[in-house]
């Protein structure tokens, strides 16, 4: 933002400037980055961060491909691209009956976003799996940086269920890095502990180069003291691997899905947008750190199990209208 720019003016002018191509490129990583977006906990923000940061990237000049693997297929619609009943997609995927390069879509929202969609045929994958070889591996097998570096693919994010079943482990073992969503709301740390166990089994077992490399804050409500209370927490348990950037809890980001776009399509000048725009640069400014592989938070060796946000969280704050 420039010294005469009003915040207003500098937001407008950078959606503008996005959505019209004309943002400068961002750096292309080194090699493609693998990221998958996992917390066992249902609606957090999973899904919307996945197909929101890579339509930032996308948008910025990266090649970027969501690979869906959420029976739901939330991902594929906001991505716009067909994952009706008997579209090839990520369940042909895990079965290795094609290739990654025959089941990318591209998708409408950008010129270099695709999508392995997600269809109804997932959704019995979890008990076919058990019985197959390989069955923790099939993702990994199939996902190959070099093949993906030829197809301009920069960053590959692989949108989970909310479970820790075989789908996430597949997704686990395929990436080298995981990013944990924690939405700013009581019981924000449900199951952190257990998903961070389930991490750490899967470095010692199966994936060494894993590394959680990224925790988000999202849904977050300035005007209450619990999310605030709840940021901190998670600040002062994961430390720097925590972006700077929060996302705000926005009706608009909750809209978009409903539209079949992210929230860049739906309006790339509002608050969300921005934010998953500076997510996804810091994401990408990120790209030359080293996170090492311990799965333990920053500065506790265990997280207090279920933690909910502290008791003076202030009720009677938490009761606001939404911010568009
Ligand atoms: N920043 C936000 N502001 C307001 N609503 C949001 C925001 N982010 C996500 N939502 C809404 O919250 C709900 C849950 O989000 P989302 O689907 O991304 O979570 P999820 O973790 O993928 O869920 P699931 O576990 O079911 O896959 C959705 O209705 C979504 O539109
Ligand atoms: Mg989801």
């Amino acid at each position: 933002m420039s010294d005469d720019e009003t915040p207003i003016f500098a937001a407008a002018r950078q959606a503008n400037e996005v959505l019209h191509g004309d943002a400068p490129a961002l750096p292309r990583p080194a090699e493609p980055r693998i990221i998958t977006i996992a917390n066992q906990k249902g609606g957090v923000g999973k899904t919307t961060s996945t197909v929101n940061l890579a339509s930032a990237l996308a948008l910025r000049g990266l090649g970027v491909l969501v690979i869906d693997m959420d029976p739901q297929g939330n991902a594929s619609t906001a991505l716009g691209v067909d994952h009706r009943e008997g579209t090839p997609s990520s369940y042909e995927l895990l079965m290795w009956e094609y290739a990654v390069e025959d089941l990318i879509q591209k998708s409408p929202h950008a010129d270099h976003l695709f999508c392995i969609p997600a269809t109804i045929d997932l959704a019995g994958s979890e008990i076919e799996l058990v019985g197959l070889d390989y069955r923790e591996r099939r993702l990994a097998e199939v996902l190959n940086k070099d093949d993906l570096a030829s197809l301009g693919i920069d960053y590959v994010f692989i949108d989970c269920p909310p479970s820790l079943g075989l789908l996430t482990v597949n997704a686990m073992v395929a990436a080298s890095e995981v990013l944990i969503p924690i939405q700013c709301e009581y019981y924000a740390l449900e199951g952190v502990g257990q998903l961070l166990r389930n991490v750490e089994l899967i470095q010692q077992h199966l994936n060494p180069d894993l590394a959680i490399s990224t925790i988000m804050l999202t849904m977050y409500d300035g005007r209450t003291k619990l999310a605030e209370q709840v940021a901190g927490e998670v600040r002062r348990h994961f430390g720097d691997r925590v972006l700077k950037t929060v996302i705000p809890r926005s009706v608009k980001v909750s809209e978009a899905p409903g539209f079949g776009m992210t929230i860049l399509q739906y309006d790339a000048g509002s608050r969300g947008a921005l934010a998953y725009l500076d997510a996804a640069k810091e994401l990408n400014t990120r790209s030359g750190l080293s996170f090492g592989n311990e799965a333990e938070p920053h500065e506790s060796t265990t997280m207090p199990e279920d933690m909910v946000a502290p008791s003076s969280a202030g009720n009677e704050d938490n009761h606001v209208e939404d911010d568009r």
